[in-house]
């Protein structure tokens, strides 16, 4: 093993919004994207998904939503952050995620914005958004407490009792 302790380092870290664009060109279909989303939700032990959209040509949202575990706030947060979990940690065996990435990846090639909204047992809802546009402002990897149509879906009072709740909008 180096010894790294006398050694000169220098920080490279990934630009945040070119990291997002590249995200958004890795080559997902509609389908492909649903499908990573579903996926997720079976291993969360989802029953049900359901999948609505409000087609208003470029401001077109899609939604899916399943009865799952759902998350609490922080794993809400980890869940958010592109490579959530290491590949190389052992999973379960009904477990079909791998990379951590899925949720960020498959969503970013959809829209440019995206909510998640998520309920656990015995926790208050809470959800956050990727919004391109603000990485893009900030150059940093931020999360924001904002819901861009809340109009058109949020009122729903639906979102905040489902275990999750994910929003895909201007896809
Ligand atoms: N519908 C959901 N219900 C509960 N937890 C979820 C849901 N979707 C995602 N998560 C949590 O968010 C984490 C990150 O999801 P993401 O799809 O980004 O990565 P992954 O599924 O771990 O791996 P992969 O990149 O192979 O999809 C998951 O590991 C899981 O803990
Ligand atoms: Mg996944």
């Amino acid at each position: 093993m180096i010894d790294y302790s006398n050694i000169l380092s220098t920080s490279a870290e990934p630009e945040a919004s070119s990291m997002i664009e590249t995200f958004r060109a890795i080559g997902y279909s509609i389908e492909t994207a649903i499908a990573d989303i579903i996926d997720n939700s079976i291993t969360a032990g989802a029953k049900n998904i359901w999948i609505d959209y409000d087609w208003k040509g470029s401001n077109t949202t899609l939604s899916i939503l399943d009865d799952g575990t759902g998350m609490n706030s922080e794993q809400l947060v980890q869940a958010m952050r592109p490579g959530s979990k290491n590949p190389l940690d052992e999973r379960n065996r009904d477990d079909l995620g791998r990379f951590g990435l899925g949720l960020k990846t498959a969503s970013f090639s959809q829209s440019r914005k995206f909510t998640v909204f998520s309920k656990a047992k015995d926790y208050n809802s809470v959800f956050w958004t990727w919004d391109l546009d603000y990485v893009n402002q900030e150059q940093a990897w931020k999360l924001i407490r904002h819901i861009p149509e809340e109009e058109s879906w949020t009122k729903n009072l639906k979102c905040w009792k489902q275990e999750l709740v994910l929003f895909w909008f201007g896809i």
